[in-house]
Formats: structure tokens, C-alpha cells, sequence
């Protein structure tokens, strides 16, 4: 029999501390507790939650495995404070069919620090021109199906999509980006992309996208997700649906709800992601929507990338931004700090929400006598430096580098299993 003592943790970060007793992966008992035999972890008075989950996580294998692996991306993830993560379907090749869907469950059981749902795409080749086989993904256990870093564009196929999806009760996720709107577009169409010679991302090329999306949900009962939201607009758009019974639930990054596009001054592109960095409007909304509960959730985008797709001219640079590790502290010091979050909060946007939208049964369970031991160990009070040659990815490229940040993850317990243990993987 495996057994834990996790000590002196405040759930939720309410009340006195109190032990929590893991026996075989379950939450045993909750109090003073005494076993001689247990592992024991000295929580010293830090916050405890439900283990994290990330519905938007680029793991790169198959294909990029000079930037990413399932088992570096495992790593990133279990020092994060993640349990579960969505690995998105852009891989090469994509994961459009259940020998890739499969290969990537198998790798991450493997791996074993956090669970690894495979995302399979909405269309073969994420071309957007021909469904994928959904159901026969779905069969293997697939959840989420996403074309992300692509837009389902086409009208008529994501009507399909979702009629599908509803069909097999599972989500459809949608990276919003009208194709015919963001042509050669470099950064959020707006004053600073006019002063650095910058073709624009308009707002409204991810507002109408989210827009159509919502009516076609409605028009078909079907759920749908929203990825990376970026934009104010965006957030009203969903306001309006979710208040006219829309089945829809939405996701916003770390980086959106704390960098703007001030920072693309330098044109470093470590600040280049799609959708891009928005203004401190946008970001205002997005941290008020999330808040409210127009949107639901924190997701990563973690989106690893080489030095050689990263460190060149901005136009020939890829899109997007390391997130796995620096998420809760970013939350903590846009949502925590500035008093529109409390922990409860915190877990119900990294942990609840997300677990919900994708339908796992056993994470995002609150922390309880009899619930599965997903969970996460927070110490609030502690800073640190963000250093990216430090960090579990094979890539670096996070825009946070040398930021001192609030928060970190003391430990990842996964089915009763520590997974991180002061910023390490146990051996
Ligand atoms: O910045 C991004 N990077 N946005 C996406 O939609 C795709 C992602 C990637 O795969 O690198
Ligand atoms: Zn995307």
C-alpha cells in the first residue's frame, strides 16, 4: 500500500493548516493524522489545490522533438503544477487519426508524470478542408479535437464539426483567426504596429470567428471552446452568448493577461504568438472576463520553439511562448495579487473549469475524503527569477525571462504519486 502524508497544508489557502493522508492515490483522511510508514511532505504551511490542467499544451513529439518531447513537456508540466494536460494536434506528422492519438497517449502513460490526453484534429492535415475521423479518435479516448495554430475557417465544415462533436460528447476547440483578415499579419493591428512598420492582426478577424462559432453552436446545441482569447471584443462577444444559453466555454493565456504590445518595441520575437499581444484594454477585459467568469479557464499555449525559429528577423520568426512553468505565477500576480482571484478562484480557472470542459472525471475534484489525489502544493509568499535555460523545456523561449515573479509549486501529486518536489522530478 502506497501512503502520503502531505503536512501542514491550508486547502484552498483557507484555515488552519492541516495533514492531509494519501492512501493509494485516494485523499484518506483530512486533520491529524499519524502513519510511520508514509512518505511524508512537509507542506509548511502552503496553499494546497487540485493538481492543475492545461487544455492547450504544444508537446512537439511526434516531429519537433529537437524542441520538445512528451517526456520534457511531462517534466515542465509536473514542475508546474499541472496533472493533466492537452497535448494539441499540430505535430508532424498531425495528430489526425488514432495511430497518432494513440502513439501520444501511449508516450505520456509512459512518462507517467501527468496525464497526457492527445488533442486530434478537426481536419486531415488541419487543412481545413475535409473532416477528420473524429469518432473513430474519439474510440481511442480523445476528448478535445482542435485545429489550433490553424482556424476551422470554413463555415459548413465547422458546422459539421460540431454536429459531430455533440454527437460523440466530446469538445470542439477553436483557434479564432478569420485566414482572409490576418494575411502576412505580424502583430495586433493598432498604433504600435503602425509605428514599427508591422502588418496588423485586427481585432476583429478573431471576434467574428468566435462570433459565427457561437451562433453555429447554438444553431446546433453543440459545445464549443474557445482558445487563447485575446481581445476586449472577444470578451463581450462571449458574454452575449453565454447570456443567450450558447453552450460555450473560453480559455485566455498567461501572457494575455499580462503582456501588451508595448513590448514589441524591441522586436525581440520571444514577444511574436498568434493571437498576438494586445493592448492594456485588452488586457484589462481579459483579467475582468476571466474574473467574472466569462471566461472559464488558464490555458498555456505552451509552445515551444528553437533558438534558430526564434532568435532571427521578427517577419521569419514562429509564433509562440514557453508557459508550462511561469502559468501559476502569472495568474498570481495578475489575478491573485490584484484582489480579483482569492484560491478558490485559482482552482476553479487552472483546475475545475478545464477539467470540466474536457470531461475528466477525476481531476478538478475538490479536496476531499475520497477524491482522487490530484493535486498541487503552493508556497504564495516565495518570488523567483524566471530563467529559461532553467526550465524543464529543451526550448527557452519565454517572454518572462529575468522577471521576478510571486508563488511557486512546492510539489505535484498525481494519483498519490509525487511528480515535482522543489523545483525537481524525483528520481
Ligand atoms: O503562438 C502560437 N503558437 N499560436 C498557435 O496557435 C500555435 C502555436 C504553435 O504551435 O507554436
Ligand atoms: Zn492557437
Amino acid at each position: 500500500m502506497n501512503t502520503l502524508i502531505i503536512r501542514g497544508v491550508r486547502p484552498y489557502g483557507e484555515g488552519d493548516p492541516v495533514d492531509v493522508l494519501v492512501r493509494d492515490g485516494v485523499i484518506a483522511e483530512i486533520g491529524d493524522v499519524e502513519d510511520d510508514d508514509a512518505e511524508v511532505i512537509d507542506g509548511d504551511g502552503a496553499v494546497l489545490l487540485p493538481g492543475f490542467v492545461d487544455l492547450h499544451t504544444h508537446l512537439r513529439e511526434p516531429g519537433r522533438e529537437d524542441t520538445e518531447t512528451i517526456e520534457t513537456g511531462s517534466r515542465a508540466a509536473a514542475l508546474g503544477g499541472y496533472t493533466a494536460v492537452f497535448a494539441m494536434a499540430n505535430t508532424d506528422p498531425v495528430a489526425d487519426n488514432a495511430v497518432v492519438v494513440e502513439h501520444v497517449a501511449r508516450r505520456g502513460r509512459e512518462v507517467g508524470l501527468v496525464d497526457v490526453h492527445p488533442v486530434g484534429a478537426v481536419t486531415v492535415g488541419l487543412k481545413g478542408e475535409k473532416l477528420a475521423e473524429l469518432g473513430t479518435m474519439a474510440k481511442t479516448g480523445v476528448r478535445v479535437f482542435s485545429d489550433d495554430g490553424h482556424c476551422v475557417h470554413d463555415p459548413l465544415i465547422m458546422r459539421r464539426a460540431l454536429e459531430y462533436s455533440k454527437a460523440l460528447d466530446v469538445v470542439v476547440a477553436q483557434h479564432a483567426e478569420e485566414p482572409r483578415l490576418t494575411v502576412g499579419a505580424q502583430a495586433h493591428e493598432g498604433e504600435q504596429a503602425s509605428r514599427l512598420g508591422l502588418q496588423g492582426w485586427p481585432a476583429a478577424a478573431e471576434e467574428a470567428i468566435v462570433a459565427r462559432d457561437c451562433l453555429l453552436a447554438k444553431q446546433v446545441d453543440a459545445r464549443l471552446h474557445v482558445c487563447h482569447v485575446s481581445t476586449s471584443g472577444t470578451a463581450d462577444v462571449l458574454a452575449w452568448a453565454k447570456a443567450r444559453g450558447t453552450k460555450v466555454s473560453a480559455e485566455v493565456t498567461p501572457h494575455h493577461l499580462l503582456l501588451t504590445d508595448e513590448r514589441l518595441e524591441t522586436y525581440d520575437p520571444v514577444n511574436k504568438v498568434n493571437p498576438p499581444l494586445r493592448t492594456g484594454d485588452d488586457v484589462q477585459a481579459l483579467r475582468r472576463a476571466l474574473a467574472e467568469g466569462v471566461i472559464d479557464c488558464v490555458a498555456t499555449d505552451h509552445a515551444p520553439h528553437a533558438v534558430q525559429d526564434k532568435d532571427c528577423e521578427w517577419s521569419a520568426a514562429r509564433p509562440g511562448m514557453l508557459g508550462l512553468q511561469t502559468a501559476l505565477s502569472i495568474v498570481v500576480e495578475t489575478m491573485v495579487e490584484t484582489d480579483l482571484l482569492d484560491w478558490r478562484g485559482v482552482a476553479r480557472v487552472m483546475s475545475e473549469r478545464p477539467a470540466a470542459i474536457a470531461g475528466l472525471p477525476d481531476q478538478g475534484r475538490p479536496i476531499e475524503v475520497g477524491e482522487p489525489a490530484n493535486l498541487v502544493l503552493v508556497d504564495p509568499g516565495a518570488r523567483w527569477t524566471v530563467r529559461g535555460a532553467e526550465l524543464a523545456s529543451i526550448s527557452a523561449n519565454t517572454p518572462f525571462e529575468g522577471m521576478e515573479l510571486p508563488a511557486r509549486v512546492v510539489a505535484t501529486v498525481l494519483r498519490g504519486r509525487v511528480t515535482a518536489t522543489s523545483g525537481r522530478i524525483p528520481a
